[in-house]
């Protein structure tokens, strides 16, 4: 799915699917830090216009993502508590080089990349969980989970050469599969 290179382990779904508890606190965390990723962006490239309007937009969309998340919390008498820190975003982040301009444009790959990788679990989560407003809501965060990998790869096709964002893109992904082959697969988004 999206250029991804290793498939969820299946291990990953029964661990999800058997601690849903778990897994929306996780799933709440992972859509406020997907808000202030694109601040970061628009705090970071602020005179680059096409960042900060799609930026605007993704907070706006990740917001709303995190409040149905804990709208769903509530509901189920569970709350939010601190996260539990993942291998996954934190071994990815290594890979960001440090100074521009390939800093912004290992940013916005990640963010792509990571986008992707929610779609893909968003998707097997809506086919394998069993509470069935859950699935449906799974279902309903795919189309958006996968129009911001658009918009990062978009993004950054307009400031880098086509075959640099290509060549970059493919590094990343091997990363990123090298890193998914080795989580724990326990009930976090992307452990
Ligand atoms: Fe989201
Ligand atoms: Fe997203």
């Amino acid at each position: 799915m999206l250029g991804l290179k290793a498939d969820t382990n299946p291990a990953w779904i029964t661990a999800a699917c058997a601690n849903t508890a778990a897994l929306l606190i996780d799933h709440a965390h992972c859509e406020r830090k997907a808000a202030a990723f694109a601040m970061t962006l628009m705090q970071r490239y602020p005179t680059c216009m096409d960042v900060v309007k799609e930026m605007i937009a993704i907070v706006q969309e990740e917001t709303e993502h995190f409040a149905l998340v804990f709208e769903y919390i509530q509901q189920r008498g569970l709350t939010l508590r601190h996260e539990t820190k993942g291998v996954y975003a934190r071994r990815l982040h290594e890979a960001i080089r440090t100074a521009d301009p390939e800093r912004m444009l290992d940013m916005l790959l990640t963010g792509a990349i990571i986008e992707a990788r929610s779609c893909e679990r968003f998707s097997l989560l809506a086919k394998h969980i069993a509470d069935p407003q859950l699935a449906l809501f799974y279902e309903s965060l795919l189309a958006s989970e996968a129009g911001h990998y658009a918009t990062y790869t978009t993004i950054a096709r307009n400031h880098f050469p086509a075959r640099e964002v290509k060549r970059r893109l493919t590094e990343l992904l091997e990363y990123e599969a090298d890193i998914v082959r080795s989580l724990p697969n326990i009930a976090l988004m992307h452990g």
